[in-house]
């Protein structure tokens, strides 16, 4: 599998719950509650196989992108952060739906730049052999994610 289109796969699967969880009602807690626990184990995944494999391989392939690597990583920063506050974040809390939307912002503003404009660069630096290798690499990487959003390299950073 193309590391970028695993990737991009990734980041469908978290547009779509995000979306359930726009749609779900104001009083449904307990749905609410169980789409974040999804959408904390899929980002939490996420940002631990490109933070380990597809960003220091995509700053060495491509090292005139190194700004944009380094951009993300604090931007994941925040995303961990908010996702280990909402872990312990009672759904019935004022500030949850709050919360939960401001992550929702700042993941779709991250995963635009990443495919708009930094995904085509390393594609074309990298080329298809490579990025086959890291797809695979990732997609073995994913069962050694931690599912402590904190446990996540770009939390310490
Ligand atoms: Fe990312
Ligand atoms: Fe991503």
């Amino acid at each position: 599998m193309d590391a970028i289109v695993l990737l991009k796969d990734d980041h469908k699967t978290v547009e779509g719950l995000f979306k359930q969880f726009e749609k779900a009602g104001e009083k449904a807690h307990k749905e609410k509650q169980r789409i974040v626990e999804q959408i904390i184990q899929e980002l939490t995944t996420h940002a631990y196989i490109e933070e380990t494999i597809f960003y220091p391989a995509a700053r060495e392939a491509v090292p005139e992108t190194g700004d944009h690597v380094l951009e993300s990583v604090e931007e994941h920063h925040v995303v961990v952060w908010m996702l280990s506050e909402l872990k312990n974040l009672d759904p019935a809390d004022e500030r949850y739906d709050a919360k939960v939307t401001v992550l929702i912002e700042n993941v779709r503003h991250h995963v635009e730049e990443e495919e708009q404009e930094w995904f085509p660069q390393v594609r074309e630096g990298m080329g298809r052999k490579r990025l086959q290798e890291l797809g695979e690499q990732m997609e073995k990487a994913k069962a050694d994610a931690p599912s402590d959003p904190l446990a996540v390299m770009s939390a310490r950073q």
